[in-house]
């Protein structure tokens, strides 16, 4: 299909869709689908129903005739909606073109995402995912299926929520090499000591990470470091080259930070935060993630909330950062629909 050129009206294909998982990512997706249909379709040629919709209590759902948001919502689905036993026959039945996996990250083996990825990738699916357990634990063999079935398994979303880090590289840097990086990109800590500096206990700023929808389905994978471990290794793994396990990322959480020390580093002007380190050397890699004292004068300390940044170091770009302000778990599933418009559109320009 050919992107809009300006002069003439893109022919429009319509596009059935599997959301796998529905807690806050899918549901900010398939709000912003809804809000995008006219975009998407006047733009891009892109028409979309949702025919297949999944989760550990819903079970497996699909309706060709394509789910309503409400219904979604509410499960009051209708005559029209089977219910099915497991990942591939529910693709099959809803005439997946493109699978949505937000599931809940699992940061032993990435399970079962990357079993949902291959189902999907096998049924002639698109893949696309904001998790980002099969990043890390299957990029290489899920990248080569999606090749050999000439499809796309895409995850913009699965670090620093759908800012454009991997397609930054993939599409504009060729030739480039990345030597390391460094960042905050797990908001659920950054809210938690930002709130203890504020004065609220530890137990309370987590509340709030959750209320925000940005803290994992279990915490303590936010709290021990373990989001962000994965989000190096997925970093380490697609831009770098280098097969890196989240469990080989030095990890400490902020568990052990008592509320004065957070608010004493506050008061000295050196605030703490998780940073995220990785830096090659050859073709290995050391990487961390940990609680540092960073001066006030470091870019890293200024990143506050659920804002994030990335600095990469490079042979070209000395130091190339990315600062997100404030995003919203929008960001997340925006990340999604750029993936799907990319996926279904590869030659599209914006
Ligand atoms: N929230 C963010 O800001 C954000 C940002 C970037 C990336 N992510 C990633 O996106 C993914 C989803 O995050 P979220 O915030 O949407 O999580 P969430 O609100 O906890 O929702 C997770 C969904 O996955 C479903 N699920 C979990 N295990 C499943 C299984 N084995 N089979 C079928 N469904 C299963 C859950 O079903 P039940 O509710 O029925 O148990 C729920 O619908 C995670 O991998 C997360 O790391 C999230």
């Amino acid at each position: 299909m050919l992107p809009h050129d300006g002069n003439r009206a893109p022919s429009v294909h319509t596009y059935n869709l599997c959301l796998l998982g529905y807690g806050n990512v899918n549901r900010a997706l398939a709000e912003l689908l809804a809000n995008r249909r006219d975009e998407l379709r006047e733009r891009y040629g892109i028409e979309w129903r949702i025919t297949g919709v999944a989760s550990r209590r819903m079970g497996w759902l699909t309706n060709p005739e394509g789910f309503q948001a409400g219904a979604l919502e509410n499960g009051d689905n209708g005559d029209s909606v089977t219910r099915h036993t497991g990942v591939s026959d529910w693709l099959r039945a809803a005439g997946a073109d493109v699978l949505f996996e937000a599931t809940s990250l699992n940061v032993q083996d990435g399970q079962p995402g990357v079993a949902h990825i291959r189902a999907g990738l096998e049924c002639g699916a698109h893949a696309v995912t904001a998790n980002k357990g099969p990043v890390v634990f299957a990029y290489r063999e899920l990248r080569e299926l999606a090749a050999a079935k000439g499809k796309q398994f895409l995850f913009e979303s699965a670090v620093m929520d759908g800012v454009p880090i991997f397609s930054l590289f993939q599409r504009t840097l060729p030739a480039i090499r990345l030597t390391g990086l460094q960042g905050i990109l797990n908001s659920t800590t950054n809210v938690i000591l930002g709130g203890m500096e504020q004065g609220l206990s530890f137990e309370q700023a987590l509340r709030k990470a959750q209320e925000l929808g940005v803290a994992e389905t279990d915490a303590t994978h936010d709290i021990e470091g373990w989001d962000a471990a994965v989000k190096v290794a997925a970093l380490v793994n697609v831009l770098m080259g280098i097969e890196l396990r989240p469990q080989q990322v030095e990890r400490e959480g902020i568990g052990k930070l008592s509320a004065e020390a957070i608010r004493g580093a506050r008061e000295s002007g050196r605030p703490y935060k998780l940073v995220c380190r990785a830096a090659r050397s050859g073709n290995a890699v050391k990487a961390s993630v940990r609680p540092e004292q960073l001066p006030i004068t470091d870019p890293m300390a200024l990143v506050e909330g659920t804002s994030s940044i990335i600095c990469f170091e490079t042979d070209i770009f000395p130091m190339l950062r990315i600062t997100e302000e404030h995003p919203g778990v929008e960001a997340t599933a925006y990340g999604m629909l750029a993936d799907f418009v990319r996926a279904v559109n590869p030659e599209q320009s914006l």
